[in-house]
């Protein structure tokens, strides 16, 4: 008799661990997202629409995109990056997952963003303070606590002169200690997000919000202004 399926979630869970447990920190994305595009996983995060809180920001800055240039941090399956291009933005979005990067492409056949492959990590040396916009959703909680220092550093380096930063990202009290959390993911406190602040990149707004579907969650939206 064949074997029941395995339930999706719990294959994404199990790729995430395995990954880790192997010192692997980055590694379980691609594997998961190669295992949806078969139907054995499921992306968790995969809202199937651009997230909540990057509507609003939208709604409320009325950004006018055109003639600037936008970058998309560990932009999964593109529904960020269609936002940001809808408003005329020049947009690349990228991932550290190659089967990211085409399911972006196939759930967004007529995109004005360019999707790429790349490491927040090891970004390319021409995105350096080269981009008016840039987004950072749940890319950086996603990571373990020591490599979320590094990971905040790059995103902030992208923002060009004058330019922006938006991040999203779930949220943890100050007090809550790092090995209390069994992540992932591996959610901010407000130090971590005053630190993708520097002299010269100063945090202009902060708003914490309990989530929707779980008031127990709460998130952050932060935005930033390069001098
Ligand atoms: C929790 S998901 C969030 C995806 C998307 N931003 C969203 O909110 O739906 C984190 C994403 O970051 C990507 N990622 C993780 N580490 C990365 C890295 N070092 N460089 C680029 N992308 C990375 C993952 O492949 C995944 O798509």
């Amino acid at each position: 008799m064949a074997e029941p399926a395995e339930d999706p979630d719990v294959v994404a869970r199990r790729i995430a661990s395995e990954s880790l447990g192997q010192h692997d920190p980055t590694g379980w994305f691609e594997r998961l997202y190669s295992a949806a595009s078969d139907g054995a996983a499921v992306v968790p995060w995969d809202r199937g629409a651009a997230h909540p809180l990057l509507t609003e920001w939208a709604e409320e800055s009325q950004p006018d995109g055109s003639g600037k240039s936008a970058l998309i941090v560990g932009a999964g399956t593109g529904w960020d990056a269609e936002l940001i291009a809808d408003l005329g933005y020049d947009t690349t979005a990228f991932d550290i997952s190659p089967s990211a990067v085409e399911a972006a492409r196939r759930n967004h056949p007529d995109s004005q963003a360019k999707y790429v492959t790349a490491d927040l990590l090891a970004p390319p040396a021409d995105w350096h303070r080269a981009f008016d916009l840039v987004v950072e959703i749940y890319t950086v909680q996603a990571l373990p606590i020591e490599l979320q220092p590094a990971a905040i550093k790059q995103v902030g380096e992208q923002v060009g002169p004058g330019g922006t930063l938006v991040v999203i990202a779930a949220a943890r009290p100050d007090d809550q200690a790092d090995d209390a959390i069994e992540g992932p993911p591996w959610p901010l406190t407000r130090a971590a997000i005053e630190s993708f602040a520097t002299p010269d990149l100063r945090l202009i707004q902060v708003i914490q919000s309990p989530s929707p579907t779980d008031p127990t969650i709460h998130r952050w939206r932060a935005e930033y202004l390069r001098d």
